[in-house]
């Protein structure tokens, strides 16, 4: 059987000659940071930093590591206007007439990297529509201008899930011609769920409505829902959002009574919106308790937010425990 290999995917869907070289921009680097990652303990790249991000937050080595590759490897592109990162305190200049902007976390749920769990690379990409020298304000669009969202699941096999909205596609790594060919060009998540994704440890800190929203979910068929859930927790987003994508559910991490002024844990720049627009993409729903996510007009790059995402039914079921 032949598959579409990612080039000829992005050529036979119209997407723009400079948008193309982004996303392959950013395939060609992931490959290079798999094979960081494959190597593992034999390159020594395993555990601390011995730094902070700007989020107060330990950096492992291979959160450098892959934040220069990915930093160095858009910096190469004149497409692109300017960079933000996870890693990285402020923007990033690039080229003065490139018409895109990406952010990026360049490896979520670095927490896994010492146990040989899943991590990924996510990636948002805007236009530019402000004026030189490119500056913060110019990346505070909502999620729904995104011109392309995706991620890069590092796990038994690398794939490359994308979106330029026109729905959802999923490539595998073929390792052999380190090139990525089309594996899924129907990705749809369910309306309703069986499954749902919460850190369980901090149930006390939630709000009351997350409370009794989780509560009547674990009381299954005994309880008001009438139904049995089942409940997954990989602790790195971009593996729990891509079980979602692949079989359905809800995934939330909620606003915690530990932080009152923090929204939440995820960041909306890199990791709630890129997520977000895959999951709308995908016939899915992205909240708040408040209201949909990609509509938020952000304020900050590192800005937090609480997510509710995943299912459209089950989503809209938790947003209306929290009235
Ligand atoms: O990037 C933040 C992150 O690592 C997500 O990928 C993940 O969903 C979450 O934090 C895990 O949080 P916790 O440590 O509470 O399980
Ligand atoms: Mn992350």
């Amino acid at each position: 059987m032949s598959r579409s290999t990612l080039p000829e995917f992005l050529a036979q869907h119209h997407v723009t000659a400079d948008l193309q070289t982004v996303i392959l921009g950013l395939a060609e680097v992931s490959v290079t940071i798999s094979q960081a990652l494959a190597k593992g303990a034999l390159a020594g790249i395993l555990g601390a930093a011995g730094a902070e991000n700007v989020q107060g937050e330990d950096q492992k080595k291979l959160d450098v590591i892959a934040n220069d590759l990915i930093k160095d490897a858009l910096a190469k592109l004149p497409a692109v206007r300017g960079v933000a990162s996870e890693e990285e305190t402020d923007v990033l200049p690039c080229h003065t007439d490139g018409r895109y902007l990406v952010t990026f976390d360049p490896l979520d749920g670095s927490s896994n990297i010492d146990i040989n769990s899943m991590v990924g690379t996510i990636f948002s990409v805007l236009p530019h529509t402000g004026s030189a020298p490119v500056c913060e304000q110019d990346f505070l669009q909502p999620g729904r201008n995104q011109a392309a969202a995706g991620y890069v699941l590092y796990g038994p096999s690398v794939m490359l899930v994308l979106s330029t909205g026109n729905g959802v596609t999923m490539f595998t790594l073929d390792q052999d011609s380190n090139t990525y060919l089309l594996t899924d060009a129907e990705v749809s998540i369910p309306a309703d769920a069986k499954e749902f994704s919460i850190n369980m440890s901090n149930q006390r800190h939630w709000t009351a409505g997350m409370q009794s929203y989780i509560s009547d979910l674990i009381a299954g068929k005994d309880g008001p829902r009438s139904k049995d859930f089942n409940m997954r927790w990989v602790a790195a987003m971009v593996a729990d959002v891509h079980r979602i994508l692949c079989r359905g559910g809800l995934f939330t991490y909620p606003w915690d009574s530990r932080k009152p002024e923090q929204a939440g844990k995820l960041r909306l720049m890199y990791e709630a919106n890129p997520m977000g627009f895959l999951v709308e993409q995908a016939g899915g729903e992205v909240w708040t308790p408040e209201g949909k996510i990609l509509d938020i007009q952000p304020e900050h790059i590192h800005q937090r937010v609480p997510v509710i995402l995943g299912a459209a039914n089950e989503v809209k079921t938790c947003v209306d425990y929290h009235k």
